[in-house]
């Protein structure tokens, strides 16, 4: 089974928790790719989407899925999403795509998180992929001698690269995240930070994950 069969099982999969007359939050990367491409075949049972970044919003609109503004939504039952990293616990780093924060965001108003990965992205200690930090610009040589100071690592400015919010990603390297939320929290209260790729404070709440003997449910 390749890497994409077991992306594609796994968003497949997580149509099981798609509650039908609702609306559904979608997140980004070539995983939540795989799972537009699916909801698409059940479109005509829910109400609508709200996407996590403009690429999921137009494939959402290509398949004719209407994509609803996250104002106007007060609460939905899942948001479906990759991850980059995730440890036993459910915890996560996302944000390899420049998606963070809107992804934090609508996991926010989500009651349940629905975590879809292949089975490379489970590990024991998340750090091995680089952390993103969105960044608002004026302030990314303050945040990167920050970060330095406060949790170690190297923060590295992606470059050539724009948030759909008009900021820039450092990647932080070498780092082991033995203490996840607090990671999470050292990392929001640098001024200047917008939010940072640990999704620990609020993690997933079920892993599926795609193996070559099928789909592997954590929760
Ligand atoms: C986007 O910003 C990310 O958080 C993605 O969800 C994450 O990087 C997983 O992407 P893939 O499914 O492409 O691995």
């Amino acid at each position: 089974m390749t890497q994409d069969e077991m992306k594609k099982a796994v968003a497949e999969a997580a149509l099981e928790y798609v509650v039908p007359g609702e609306i559904v939050g979608v997140g980004t990367g070539s995983t939540a790719n795989f799972f537009i491409d699916a909801l698409a075949t059940i479109k005509s049972k829910i109400k609508g989407a709200v996407a996590s970044s403009e690429a999921t919003a137009e494939r959402l609109r290509g398949h004719g899925i209407e994509v609803l503004n996250l104002n106007s939504v007060s609460n939905m039952s899942i948001y479906v999403d990759g991850a980059d990293e995730s440890n036993n616990q459910l915890h996560l780093i996302k944000g390899g795509g420049g998606a963070l924060t809107r992804e934090k965001i609508v996991a926010a108003v989500s009651d349940k998180f629905i975590c879809i990965a292949d089975e490379s992205k489970l590990v024991d200690v998340m750090g091995d992929f680089p952390l993103p930090v969105e960044v608002i610009p004026m302030a990314q040589s303050y945040v990167a001698r920050e970060i330095i100071k406060q949790i170690g690592g190297q923060p590295v400015l992606r470059e050539g690269f724009t948030t759909d919010n008009g900021n820039v990603i450092l990647d932080v390297r070498n780092l082991k995240i033995m203490e996840p939320t607090v990671i999470e929290q050292k990392l929001n209260n640098i001024v200047g930070v917008v939010t940072n790729g640990l999704f620990a404070l609020r993690p997933a709440d079920v892993l599926l994950l795609g193996t070559p003997n099928g789909v592997k449910k954590i929760s």
